[in-house]
């Protein structure tokens, strides 16, 4: 079974062809930890990547030296192989600042000084209803594979690892890839039926990657080659959604909903043509004003891209009998302004009716490590 590296220039899970699972986690540093223990925490989580990366075990593996010892790793990813299981880690605001933020001289971790002049938090967002139950954390970590099992497993031994310097404080699982970062891979469906991540950033566009994608001469040097990730928890309302006409839900998205062509004509990779009219009611642009596309689109964002990865997710039911179900939205790109920029340009669009933003974080993602370095070194030396 093929692995995906975990050590390299940029880290992986970026625009590595997104897999179809993800367990996303955030993690809070323990009150009274300092700059040895994150040092020491991501030292210790790199090592255990570089293992969980290959499919094999950490520590010591199932069986400790002694019965009388809990084995180092928990097991149930035995024998499944790697799964293309990448694991991604960013660092949020908080560690650089403190709780607090910039009332006070706080800087636990001695970083303070490192802080990137973009990393500036997310603002509030109208239609916010965010809960701190799924928002913000010290740390992430991202764990995609083709295998539920396997992205769990890693999430699960990271936050051992973590034990005394940092716990679990939120994590999301998701399944159902809602974009392709390869033209290699197909484009597939969000749960509202439609193709999502037709107009993406891939892999194969270097140039753009260079341009939209990694963080370059602006940042502090731990930081180039990274880029920043931001989470949104986007409860979808499904059962309305599920009442509304074809042509509704097509002109929410500016797209067919079967082929994914924009409304404008054309195959799915057509370029939409904003200008052309409704054929029906020709005073009317065929893609409507407040689609989701045109708004997001990069020529009403001052030409802003991103890549999205993000995931369905389905949390069982409410006590109404209706899914608790939406899209983990996660997208990559150089600088936080571009997701703040396309955000709030989406303010006035058609979809927001069926849509409410409910979680939400953003990580500095710094470059990939070298062998026999750790994540984020750089920002220590
Ligand atoms: C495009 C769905 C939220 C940014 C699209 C498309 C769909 C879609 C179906 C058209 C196909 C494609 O190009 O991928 C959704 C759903 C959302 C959501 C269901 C919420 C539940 C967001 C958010 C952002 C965003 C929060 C960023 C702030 C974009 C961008 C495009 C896009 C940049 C490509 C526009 C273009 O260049 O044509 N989305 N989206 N979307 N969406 Fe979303």
């Amino acid at each position: 079974q093929a692995t995906v590296p975990f050590y390299g220039a940029h880290q992986a899970g970026i625009v590595t062809p997104a897999q179809d699972r993800l367990h996303f986690a955030s993690f809070t540093m323990l009150a009274g930890t300092g700059r040895d223990d994150l040092i020491a925490l991501l030292r210790d989580w790199s090592e255990a990547a570089s293992m969980l990366t290959q499919g094999k075990p950490v520590g010591t593996g199932v069986e400790p030296d002694s019965l009388l010892l809990p084995p180092d790793d928990t097991g149930e990813a035995e024998g499944l192989g790697s799964g293309h299981l990448t694991l991604t880690f960013g660092l949020g605001r908080a560690l650089f600042v403190g709780a607090a933020d910039d009332a006070g001289e706080a800087d636990p971790y001695g970083i303070r000084g490192r802080l990137p002049q973009a990393f500036e938090p997310l603002p509030s967002f109208a239609f916010d209803l965010l809960a701190p139950g799924y928002t913000g954390g010290d740390l992430c970590v991202q764990a995609c594979a083709d295998d539920p099992q396997v992205a769990v497993h890693a999430i699960r031994n990271l936050a051992r690892i973590a034990a005394g310097r940092a716990h679990l404080r939120w994590s999301q699982l998701g399944f159902g890839r809602t974009a392709s970062t390869s033209r290699a891979q197909d484009t597939p469906r969000n749960l509202f039926g439609f193709k999502d991540g037709t107009a993406n950033l891939m892999a194969e566009d270097d140039g753009e990657l260079a341009e939209h994608l990694w963080a370059g001469d602006e940042a502090p040097e731990w930081l180039r080659g990274g880029s920043y990730l931001v989470a949104r928890k986007i409860q979808m309302t499904i059962e309305s959604w599920d009442r509304s006409s074809l042509a509704e839900q097509e002109r929410i998205f500016g797209r067919t909903k079967l082929a994914g062509g924009p409304l404008s004509g054309g195959e799915e990779f057509t370029e939409p043509d904003f200008t052309a009219p409704d054929p029906e009611q020709t005073a009317q642009p065929a893609i409507d004003i407040a689609a989701h596309m045109r708004l997001a689109h990069p020529l009403h964002n001052g030409g802003a891209r991103m890549l999205r990865r993000g995931y369905n997710y389905v949390d069982g039911s409410n006590e109404l009998g209706q899914l608790s179900a939406g899209l983990f939205f996660i997208s990559y790109q150089r600088d936080p302004a571009t997701f703040v920029r396309v955000q709030r340009s989406l303010k006035p669009d058609l979809l927001n009716e069926y849509i409410r933003h409910i979680g939400s974080g953003l990580w500095a993602v710094p470059a990939g490590a070298a062998r026999g370095e750790f994540i984020a070194q750089a920002l220590f030396e």
